[in-house]
């Protein structure tokens, strides 16, 4: 059933586990997800980034996330990832997203909070969830140091001041994970997720979750992670089935039989998370 952002986020936080972000840019992924999800009776959330919006089209995955949802038997958010622009979040929500991402944290504080509030007060309106960014959450290219560590890092003063201000229904926050694939093991400021999550008391995020390790994701959702966005880790087995089958199928052109093995890997890949994130019966 398709379900707001917030009521599977909610949930979640009251009974101390996550739930899984999986990023969607075609069919196979939006139906390898729903497949995981309903064999592991766990709530889920579909999410599109803007690229992946622009690479299929709006309505495209927007329909294919609705009857995916629709037909399932377990509670299904349909979520627009790092929303930046205020055309985009509309139109997602337009057709039918039931929660979106508003990302300026490149914005100052101020500005921050300005553009973050403007757009709960529109998507709350129509019954649509928001999660908004507080520092800055970078790419596994950018070598932070430790002096970086500090301005780059979410501070849990400015968070509280700025869930207040904003009315955000939860926050992604910058604690040392990286989008993409990491060069060396991810350090975590588990402290900072404490601390956090004290002040804040509401669903937190965690991006850049592919290639983080199982003890570290289970430690941070014990400290109150309840949202965990995972997008390389699937990109890679679509890679490996992909390429594994052409290898031994070099004279298949058949797109069915080429991507068929891919889905049944993401489909694995998305189920061991569900368990790594305690979502499994949840639903
Ligand atoms: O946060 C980024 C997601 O992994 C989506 O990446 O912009 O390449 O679709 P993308
Ligand atoms: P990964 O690609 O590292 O899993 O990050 C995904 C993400 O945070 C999407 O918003
Ligand atoms: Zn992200
Ligand atoms: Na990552």
């Amino acid at each position: 059933m398709l379900v707001s952002g917030k009521q599977i986020l909610q949930h979640a936080h009251e009974n101390g586990y996550a739930v899984g972000a999986f990023n969607v840019n075609n069919m196979e992924q939006v139906q390898a997800i729903i497949e995981a999800a309903e064999a592991m009776e766990s709530p889920v959330i579909i999410q599109a980034s803007q690229g992946g919006l622009k690479y299929a089209g709006v309505e495209y995955i927007a329909e294919m996330a609705k009857v995916a949802a629709q037909k399932a038997s377990v509670p299904v958010a349909i979520h627009l990832d790092h929303g930046t622009n205020f055309k985009q979040i509309m139109l997602c929500i337009r057709n039918g997203f039931t929660s979106v991402m508003v990302d300026a944290s490149k914005h100052s504080l101020e500005k921050n909070i300005e553009i973050t509030k403007y757009i709960v007060e529109a998507a709350h309106a129509v019954g649509v969830s928001v999660e908004a960014e507080l520092g800055k959450i970078g790419g596994t290219e950018d070598d932070i140091t430790v002096d970086e560590k500090d301005a780059t890092y979410t501070d849990p003063d400015e968070a509280e001041r700025f869930v207040k201000e904003t009315g955000v229904d939860c926050l992604a926050i910058a604690v040392g994970t990286a989008h993409g694939p990491y060069k060396g093991e991810p350090k975590l400021d588990f402290d900072r997720i404490k601390v956090i999550k004290e002040k804040l008391n509401i669903p937190l995020v965690l991006h850049g979750s592919s290639g983080v390790p199982e003890a570290s994701i289970k430690r941070a959702i014990g400290l109150g992670i309840n949202k965990i966005n995972i997008d390389t880790d699937i990109r890679m087995a679509f890679h490996k089935a992909v390429k594994e089958f052409i290898h031994n199928n070099p004279d298949e052109y058949d797109p069915r039989m080429i991507l068929g093995p891919s889905k049944q890997a993401m489909k694995q890949v998305i189920a061991e998370k569900m368990q790594m994130f305690d979502s499994v019966g949840r639903a």
